[in-house]
């Protein structure tokens, strides 16, 4: 089955066609530039975006993976979760499509899949229920008990922000770039010596919960009272992500324990975070616990893993 994946969740533009969880194109057009200069995105325009870019990105993907739109079977398109005026446009277009080429659509939930696109490399492809499923990104930052693909359920989630949204604060702080994740990395790997202590907010210890704002306030405290030159920034950036990632291992490894599951998988733009990566990978080990993550094209948004979803839900 040739599927068509369409994203228009935030603010990347995107389609793919997918055969067989196999990817044969996946074309991403981000409207990022256009909200740098606000510091987070602005909805208006990536909705705007979308409509404008779409039809473009569409038949790139088609060109590119030498693929008629008559040979495509099934189209997925994400549903939800993300701003409205951005879904709308991604739906409205696959739906048209759907009609006009009388062929099947089925909506997919973005979130779930980010855990997906872990099924959409060759070598990792069978089924490795049940797991625990971590979705990382700028809008959610849940954790999943999956025994299936169609209904992960959620054991724990951010009560305030996601924590790729705390990382894009925190730059905008430190007045280092959007979106921030990625600086917020590069500083911090430039970093030695003693790190700040800041909070780390374990909440309750049954839950798998996340609290992002008492770090991020401290951060703005911090930062307040120093004078910021490229070390300290670089020490702030390190200390900063510390934090956060040591609280998200500890949840990971938690969830693993309570439910005497060994196998954890990762999604979403955070976990193309080397020092995540790395900072899991030891702590995972020594529990004896296997751990997943999508190469970083994959992590962040994108729409073969809605196509690959898509075709899995499909067929069930
Ligand atoms: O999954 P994604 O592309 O979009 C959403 O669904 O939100 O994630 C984007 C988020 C942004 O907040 C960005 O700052 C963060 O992922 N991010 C990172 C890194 N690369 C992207 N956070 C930490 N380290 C990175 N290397
Ligand atoms: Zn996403």
């Amino acid at each position: 089955m040739n599927i068509l994946g369409i994203e228009t969740s935030c603010d990347e533009t995107a389609a793919s066609v997918v055969r067989d969880d196999e990817i044969l194109t996946n074309v991403v057009s981000s409207s990022v530039p256009l909200h740098r200069a606000y510091g987070g995105v602005i909805p208006e325009v990536a909705s705007r975006c979308h409509i404008e870019y779409i039809n473009r990105v569409t038949k790139k993907a088609l060109s590119k993976s030498d693929k008629d739109i008559r040979d495509i079977n099934l189209i997925a398109v994400t549903d939800a979760p993300g701003l409205p005026g951005s879904l709308v446009a991604g739906v409205a277009f696959a739906k048209a499509l759907s009609y006009a080429l009388k062929i099947p659509c089925v909506n997919v939930n973005h979130v779930h899949a980010h855990l997906y696109a872990n099924f959409l490399d060759k070598k990792k492809r069978e089924d490795k229920f049940p797991f625990i499923g971590v979705v990382v990104s700028g809008g959610h930052t849940n954790v999943y008990l999956c025994k299936n693909f169609k209904d992960p359920e959620i054991i724990g989630r951010t009560k305030d922000d996601a924590i790729g949204e705390a990382f894009d604060k925190v730059a905008k702080i430190l007045g280092i770039g959007y979106p921030g994740g990625p600086h917020i990395e590069r500083y911090a790997s430039k970093f030695k010596g003693k790190p700040i202590k800041f909070p780390r907010a374990f909440l309750d210890k049954d839950s798998y919960d996340f609290s992002l704002s008492g770090v991020k306030t401290a951060v703005l405290y911090y930062v307040k009272s120093k004078k910021l030159d490229r070390r300290e920034i670089s020490r702030v950036a390190w200390s900063f992500q510390e934090a956060v990632f040591d609280v998200l291992i500890e949840r990971v490894l938690k969830a693993c324990t309570n439910f005497n599951i060994r196998k954890v998988f990762l999604g979403g733009g955070v976990v193309s975070n080397m020092r995540l990566r790395s900072k899991l990978i030891g702590a995972c080990s020594q529990v004896n616990c296997e751990i997943y993550y999508p190469p970083p094209a994959l992590c962040v948004d994108n729409a073969a893993m809605i196509a690959g979803l898509g075709g899995r839900l499909y067929n069930k």
